[in-house]
Order: structure tokens, then C-alpha cells, then sequence
């Protein structure tokens, strides 16, 4: 076994197939032991709650090869605690959270060979998902699940690699009807798509969503949370029960408050005030922090001084920080960094 070769840098953010999967299955009101298996389609009924109703969610999180040479991933119990939240939301029996981070920990091993190198910009993304597999006709939970756990080698999520990126406010809300913007819903995706593409055909790499009932406070993006940075150096994250609670931009809030001495603030945060900001930049396991160099909005442009060449000071210190963390570089908090393949 040995490390594929792969033109690393340029390989982008798209799905590619990898040798093996963790595969459960929930029947008879249970979770079975689970299996890897080398098949990456997946076989159900034209009727499953999945196809139907969208009764699926899923989670993203990534493995790294540290400057040492170990395979690691990052807060795996987050993603399985907010994976067991999204279930929950939606009525699908939740896989053990101590289950999950096993599973998780032996795929990456199972496909170390799809870990990219240290230092090529390119990481193994883990895509864990939840689905409803059972046929259901009336609008009401299946009773069959599957639990899959697939990964792939990705580069940056937006075109330009570390380039700042356009955004323009949207007329859409990003989450799903019924309140599901918190969780991490297939169904919330999809509601995200036609505003997306409405974003890219106008030239944008993604919208900026407001508040669904009142269109004056910010939200988030289609796959990522904002963080601003004040004039006076502090970073302000928005707060919202309707975003994503974002495992890369709670890790980042705790970096700039505890590790590198910065104000930090989540609060509600009025889109009057964004021209106020120093940086603006979104955060996500895939988005990692990806700059913001302008947004557009009905009525102006807001220019953000870094511009649209290069990352502000302030979240190029938090960027090189928690992926210094991340990569082994610098030692982070206890339980941050998850040991899964020793001197890979
Ligand atoms: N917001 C949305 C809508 C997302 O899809 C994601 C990605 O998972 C995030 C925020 C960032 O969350 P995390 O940092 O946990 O990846
Ligand atoms: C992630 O950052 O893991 C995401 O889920 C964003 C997007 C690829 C959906």
C-alpha cells in the first residue's frame, strides 16, 4: 500500500471515488454491527423516504497528514453529536455518537493511501450520511435506515484556491420551510440550489443569506458561516438559531479568545453594519476560511480593504492557526486532534 499519485494541488472539490465505505443498516429497530464495503452505489426502493420526502442528512469533517507524518481528524465528536441533533430533527433513529467516531476513524485508515500529502493544499474529506431506505407513501418516517460513511481527496471548495471571493445578498433563504436551518439537512441543500446557481450565472461564488423573517441580520452562506473582523481587531461571528452551528467557526472563536488573546463576540449582527468591518471571511470544514473580498447587495457594493487579492491580517493569524492545529504544527486544545493512523 503506498500513496496515490495524484496532480495534488489541482485536484479541486468534487467527489471522487475511493476504495472503501463504512456501511450500516437500521431494521428491526436496530443499528447492525456495520461492515466496509468496496461498493459505492447504493441499491433502494423507488418509493424510500429518502427519494420522497428527503428524509436524509449528512455531515463533513476531514482527515490531514500532520508535519510528523500521522493521519489525524479534527473534532469527530462534534460532527457525531450534531449528526445525532440533525437525526433527531428528523425523525431517523440517531447511530451511537462513540459508534460514529470508530466508524469514522476506520474509513480514513481503510483509505490512507487517499490521505494527501502534508503541505500539497489538499486534504481527505469525510462525508458521513444518514438515509431513509424504506418505502413509504403517506408523509411519515420510514423505518429503514442505512448510515454511510464515504471519503474523498479534495483541494480548496471555491475556484482560486486562498483568492478572495464575490458574494451577493440573496432574495432566497437558504434552509428548507419548517425550521430545519440548523441542521444539517439534505433537504436544506437543496432549497439552497437555485439561489446558487442564481449567484454563480450573475457572476458570484455564493450568496449571503438574511434573516428568513425579516431580511436585517445576517446569516450564513450556502455551505459556510460568516466571520467579521472590527476596525479595532475583533472578530464577530452572527448568532443565529437558524445557521449551521459551524464546528470550524466554534474551534475559531475559541482560538482568537483563548489562544490568541483577541475579542470575540457572536452576537446578532445587522447587515447595516457589515460595511462597518475591517475582514470578512467564511468558515467551514470545506470553505476551511475562505476571504470575502466584496458583497453585493440591492443598493451597492461594500469593498471589503483588504480587497480582492488577499486574506486580511486578522483571519490570515486565525487561518494559519487552527490549520497550524489541524496539521500539527501547533499543539491545540485537548480532544481537538484525533489520532487515527500513527506515522502513516
Ligand atoms: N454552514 C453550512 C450551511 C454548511 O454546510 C457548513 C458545512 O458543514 C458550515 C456552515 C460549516 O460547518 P462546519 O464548520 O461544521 O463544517
Ligand atoms: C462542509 O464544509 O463540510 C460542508 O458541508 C459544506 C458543503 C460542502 C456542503
Amino acid at each position: 500500500m503506498a500513496l496515490v499519485e495524484m496532480d495534488w494541488p489541482n485536484i479541486g472539490f468534487q467527489y471522487r471515488e475511493t476504495p472503501v465505505r463504512f456501511v450500516s443498516e437500521y431494521k428491526d429497530g436496530k443499528w447492525d454491527e456495520g461492515r466496509m464495503s468496496t461498493d459505492p452505489n447504493v441499491v433502494i426502493n423507488e418509493s424510500a423516504g429518502v427519494i420522497q420526502y428527503a428524509q436524509t442528512c449528512f455531515e463533513g469533517l476531514k482527515a490531514y497528514r500532520t508535519e510528523k507524518g500521522d493521519i489525524v481528524c479534527f473534532r469527530p465528536d462534534l460532527n457525531a453529536a450534531r449528526i445525532a441533533e440533525s437525526a433527531r430533527r428528523l425523525c431517523i433513529p440517531v447511530f451511537p455518537e462513540d459508534r460514529f467516531v470508530e466508524a469514522v476513524k476506520a474509513v480514513i485508515k481503510a483509505n490512507a493511501d487517499y490521505v494527501p500529502p502534508y503541505g500539497s493544499g489538499a486534504t481527505l474529506y469525510v462525508r458521513p450520511v444518514l438515509f431513509a431506505t424504506s418505502p413509504v407513501l403517506g408523509v411519515k418516517p420510514a423505518v429503514n435506515y442505512e448510515f454511510r460513511i464515504f471519503v474523498s481527496p479534495v483541494g480548496p471548495y471555491f475556484k482560486g484556491g486562498a483568492k478572495p471571493v464575490s458574494l451577493m445578498v440573496s432574495d432566497f433563504d437558504r434552509a428548507a420551510p419548517h425550521g430545519t436551518g440548523h441542521v444539517k439537512a439534505g433537504l436544506n441543500y437543496a432549497m439552497s440550489l437555485y439561489a446558487i446557481e442564481h449567484a454563480h450565472e450573475l457572476g458570484f461564488n455564493e450568496n449571503m443569506y438574511l434573516d428568513a423573517a425579516t431580511r436585517t441580520y445576517v446569516e450564513e452562506t450556502g455551505g459556510a458561516n460568516f466571520l467579521f473582523v472590527t476596525k479595532d481587531g475583533t472578530v464577530v461571528t452572527p448568532k443565529s438559531s437558524t445557521i449551521l452551528p459551524s464546528i470550524t467557526r466554534r474551534s475559531l472563536v475559541y482560538v482568537a479568545s483563548e489562544i490568541l488573546g483577541m475579542k470575540a463576540e457572536e452576537r446578532e449582527i445587522p447587515f447595516t453594519e457589515v460595511k462597518e468591518f475591517a475582514e470578512c471571511g467564511l468558515c467551514g470544514t470545506a470553505a476551511v476560511i475562505s476571504p470575502v473580498g466584496k458583497i453585493t447587495y440591492d443598493g451597492g457594493v461594500i469593498e471589503f480593504p483588504s480587497g480582492m487579492e488577499k486574506m486580511g491580517p486578522v483571519l490570515q493569524k486565525l487561518y494559519d492557526t487552527l490549520t497550524g492545529i489541524q496539521m500539527g504544527r501547533i499543539p491545540g486544545p485537548e480532544g481537538w486532534v484525533v489520532k487515527v493512523v500513527e506515522n502513516a
